[in-house]
């Protein structure tokens, strides 16, 4: 019987020549390193520098999470990626009524430039890549990490690191939005512009397929929607008068990888053929790296199972071979207990070390794209390519990624990918092992890490201080700079919310000004 992809495509029990009769290697791929970049955007790839091993982590306050990096710095981490806690994400400070119950528990509460200074205390921010998972407060993010660069004697220039700042998908998926489309996609035209000019080798912008994955989308989906996405970032930065090769070469991505490797390898291929001819057709793109797909990977935390957990270690590993496979730049390795609670630092460190046993104890870091020319993986790469290609011609016949958002296109057709998914694994088609077989009777002990309920109080005695000790009428007039700024078109908004920043205005305060003046997104279907 003919298996299926999870794209839904057919996967051949046998691939030969016949597979490629028409296929040609110098128009599909290229050299690493160059146009269309289908075997790696870099022409050494790992045989001169790993991928990143870049681990997603924080929780609690900014003390528990300084520690951890710091553990992982230790360790042998490459690059630091920030998790922040859902009132950050959504723009509310630790003592805002709505952010009872989640300061500090999906990341780190980060509320002023007080608590950012010791988030980083410690860490030489000349010498670390921080990728900070902030998607529409990101311009605030960016400038208290700026902020306490500065204190500690470091050029803006000399920074490098990650934005997400991606907040189409989240109306799509993921829903920590704040504002409405126009004034979300102004304020991360700001914010390519800002950088373009202060913080030059930033990467402004993580455009990613993570989250729609994680939430059903298949991997035609995945890569057809989060290239639609950047397509409308591309869009709007030329609109707002940018030159595309002044802010592309800072643009990057972020997928998943599932188990299903082959087709994972085949999708990366797939997206960064794509996305090097849309850049060069559609936009001009001249600059080589304005047409490099840069991305980062994060194992599927989808598929991790609260039974068993140890079993994660497995697929984890077997997702992690699937995206250094496909050439990612930097690489999250999800812990095994993750299904069940924060990791532990035995957990979080066993991740690290899988990355490691691939970089330095395997033979994938010796030679670039090592599955070119094999029949299965060029015909399933040209499948998925066609595939993404098809959906993203649907999201322009609807007017491009944000009408087809307003019209719930993306949304519904994840969902209904989510659902089949579901029936699979029900009916036992989709083996889930340890959940739908091989399962066990009884499930062995296992000891969660909490997060202290403490740090709410934490938290809010932290804010009083900060608001007894400011100069409270520097942070109004700085306020009312934004506002103004925010309610004109030709300002940006970022010079002023840097003001007041500095000031030690919190990150509520802020967002609030700007709530003021953008109003909030309420989503079509909200009822
Ligand atoms: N040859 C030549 N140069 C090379 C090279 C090679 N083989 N390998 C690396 N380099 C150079 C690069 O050119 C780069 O220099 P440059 O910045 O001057 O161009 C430098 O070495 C660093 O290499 P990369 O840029 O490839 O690697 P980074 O790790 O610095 O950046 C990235 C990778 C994908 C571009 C970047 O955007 C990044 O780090 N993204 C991370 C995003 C992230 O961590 N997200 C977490 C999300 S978790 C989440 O969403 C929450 C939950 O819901 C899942």
């Amino acid at each position: 019987m003919t298996r299926h992809s999870e794209s839904g495509q057919p996967i051949e029990p046998v691939y030969g020549p016949d597979a490629l009769s028409d296929w040609s290697a110098s128009e599909k791929l290229g050299e690493p390193g160059a146009y269309p970049f289908t075997r790696g955007v870099y022409p050494t790839m790992y045989t001169g520098r790993p991928w990143t091993m870049r681990q997603y982590a924080g929780f609690g306050t900014a003390t528990e999470s300084n520690a951890r990096y710091k553990q992982l710095i230790e360790n042998g981490t490459m690059g630091l990626s920030v998790a922040f806690d859902l009132p950050t994400q959504m723009g509310h400070d630790s003592d805002a009524k709505i952010a009872s119950g989640e300061v500090g528990k999906v990341g780190v509460a980060i509320d002023s430039i007080d608590d950012m200074r010791v988030l980083f205390g410690g860490i030489p921010l000349d010498k670390v890549s921080t990728s900070m998972t902030i998607n529409a407060p990101a311009a605030l993010l960016l400038l208290l990490y700026q902020l306490v660069a500065e204190e500690q004697g470091i050029e803006p220039s000399k920074l490098t690191g990650t934005i997400q700042n991606d907040v189409l998908k989240e109306y799509i998926a993921r829903g920590t939005y704040i504002f409405p489309p126009k004034p979300s996609l102004r304020l991360i035209a700001d914010i390519f512009k800002y950088c373009k000019a202060e913080i030059p080798k930033w990467n402004t912008i993580s455009i990613s397929g993570y989250h729609m994955a994680e939430a059903g989308a298949t991997p035609a989906q995945e890569i057809a929607f989060t290239l639609a996405d950047g397509i409308e970032y591309v869009r709007t930065a030329v609109a707002a008068g940018m030159d595309v090769d002044d802010f592309a070469p800072r643009l990057s991505f972020f997928f998943v990888s599932r188990t299903t490797i082959l087709e994972e390898v085949a999708k990366f291929r797939a997206a960064r053929r794509i996305w090097a001819k849309v850049m060069r057709e559609e936009f001009g793109a001249e600059n080589p790296k304005s047409l490099m797909l840069r991305f980062h990977t994060q194992t599927a935390g989808v598929q991790l199972t609260a039974q068993q957990p140890e079993v994660n270690l497995a697929r984890v590993t077997v997702q992690a071979l699937g995206a250094v496979l496909g050439g990612t730049q930097s690489l999250h390795t999800n812990s095994y207990d993750e299904a069940i609670a924060l990791p532990t630092d035995k957990s979080a460190r066993l991740a690290l070390r899988t990355q490691q046993v691939l970089a330095y104890e395997s033979d994938v870091t010796a030679t670039v794209d090592p599955f070119a020319g094999s029949y299965v993986i060029e015909s399933m790469t040209d499948d998925v390519e066609a595939a993404a290609l098809d959906l993203m011609r649907q999201v322009e016949d609807r007017g491009g990624a944000v009408a087809s958002i307003e019209q719930g296109f993306q949304k519904s057709e994840i969902e209904r990918s989510a659902y089949a998914i579901a029936q699979e694994t029900d009916s036992g088609e989709r083996v889930v092992v340890g959940v739908n077989r091989f399962q066990m009777a009884e499930e062995e002990p296992y000891e969660p890490l909490t997060v202290d309920p403490a740090i709410e109080q934490q938290q809010a005695e932290r804010l009083a201080g900060l608001r007894a000790e400011r100069d409270g009428e520097a942070v109004a007039a700085a306020l009312d700079e934004l506002r103004k700024a925010a309610a004109g078109d030709e300002e940006n908004v970022l010079y002023p919310m840097k003001k007041a920043l500095r000031a030690r205005a919190t990150v509520g305060e802020v967002c609030d000004a700007l709530r003021e003046v953008w109003g909030r997104y309420v989503p079509a279907d909200a009822f």
